[in-house]
């Protein structure tokens, strides 16, 4: 028996394949490609695996789902089943957050964009927090808040200081000077936490370092010239897949930070996280089928960049699944349907050396910002399967659907 793409939960048998017990054939026989799978119990593992690393070496930590990496309800649910948070950006996933019961103390929410509606229904029902990515958003979450006569828990949002970060305030003596005046205006306001998210696929223990030494160093002197407690600390979301950050790596990264804060001398802090792709990426694959071959090496699968678009920065793996026989040893460029030359999934990637119009393909690792990336490009798209164990059911029929966006 074979893992493929590093996931326990796909799995070979000699010519079989096996999506949790769920044997290919059986889902496949009727079913149109291309179609997207969700594994319940990888995501639930992924879960368990994050919140084992952090809660065994932080006393007080919180992880919290990013909706925006995938907000397909029954996966927001099975995350909800966990006990994990969520963190929300928009008014619509707000509205799904509350559907599902995730408790208003579990959610956290902000962004670039805060409307009064989500602002005023984040204080009405409670939330964890408002996270805070421009100044001038406070004084309008000051007046609702007052209005609603309900002092709200705010994070800010640091600017990471990578070289291209645009997101989260920039910390100078004006802001500062601009802070301290509105949080002693602003008598509905109470500052409990920063945040800062560096990057996405972030993989090196350096980089992290130095986003927690930059954040750390914000905290205190914020702490100093406010003359306040900040009692949290959010490292954003960033992880990559699963399959890709392994358990020594989390070990090796709560390890890092939990040193910065002992160092700064914040360990009494709660700690939080917001991982996105890191819960549900390697949870979500994608079969496909190659219409088309040419003799240079290119293939085009009935999938492209609609579905799977660049953006996503997915850790994208292909399978042959209708050629068993041969080592994967030969360089092949995949392509797409769209009508572009754009349209290029991977480039020189090793796969079977034979590759016949209708063989299917397995694209692993795409469960997290396809959908949420996904562009409205007229083909039809693709249906979408939860597996649980040795059952399937069908959670997205685009002909009786239409759409699966909130
Ligand atoms: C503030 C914040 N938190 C969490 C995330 C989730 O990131 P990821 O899915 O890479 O873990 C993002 C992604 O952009 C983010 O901006």
């Amino acid at each position: 028996m074979n893992f493929l793409a590093g996931n326990p939960f796909i799995k070979q048998d000699k010519n079989e394949f096996f999506f949790e017990e769920v044997n290919f054939i059986d889902l496949d026989v009727n079913t149109k490609t291309p179609y997207f799978i969700f594994l319940e119990n990888r995501i639930r593992e992924n879960i368990k695996m994050f919140n084992q690393m952090f809660s065994s070496h932080f006393n007080k930590y919180q992880g919290f789902y990013s909706f925006k990496a995938n907000y397909l309800l029954e996966i927001c649910k099975i995350i909800k089943e966990e006990g994990f948070g969520a963190e929300i950006i928009s008014l619509p996933e707000l509205e799904l957050a509350l559907k599902l019961k995730f408790p208003p103390d579990k959610i956290i929410a902000g962004g670039p964009y805060l409307t009064d509606e989500l602002i005023s229904k984040c204080i009405e029902n409670k939330i964890r927090e408002i996270v805070v990515y421009n100044i001038h958003d406070l004084e309008r979450i000051n007046e609702i808040a007052n209005n609603l006569n309900i002092t709200q828990k705010i994070c800010l949002r640091i600017n990471s200081g990578k070289y291209d970060a645009r997101l989260g305030l920039n910390i100078s003596e004006i802001t500062i000077k601009d802070m301290t005046r509105i949080f002693s205006n602003c008598k509905n306001l109470e500052l409990t936490t920063v945040l800062s998210h560096f990057s996405t696929q972030m993989n090196s223990i350096e980089l992290l370092k130095k986003n927690c030494i930059s954040l750390l160093d914000t905290l205190i002197e914020i702490q100093n010239n406010l003359g306040i407690e900040i009692k949290n600390i959010n490292f954003g979301g960033g992880f990559p897949e699963a399959v890709v950050f392994k358990k020594e790596r989390i070990e090796e990264y709560a390890l890092t930070i939990k040193k910065l804060l002992d160092e700064y001398k914040t360990s009494h802090s709660t700690v939080y996280f917001e991982p996105g792709r890191y819960i549900i990426g390697d949870a979500g694959l994608l079969i496909s089928k190659v219409i088309y071959t040419q003799n240079d090496g290119w293939i085009f699968l009935n999938v492209g960049n609609h579905i799977v678009p660049k953006f996503a920065r997915c850790t994208l793996r292909f399978y042959n699944l209708s050629n068993v026989k041969e080592t994967y040893n030969k360089k092949t460029s995949i392509a797409g349907i769209v009508p572009t030359d754009q349209d290029v999934l991977a480039k020189d990637y090793f796969f079977t050396p034979s590759v016949n119009i209708g063989d299917k393909v397995l694209i692993a690792n795409v469960g997290a910002y396809c959908l949420t990336f996904s562009n409205r490009f007229p083909y039809t798209l693709p249906e979408i399967f939860l597996i649980n164990g040795n059952k399937y059911k069908k959670i997205f029929n685009p002909i009786e659907q239409h759409d699966f966006s909130i």
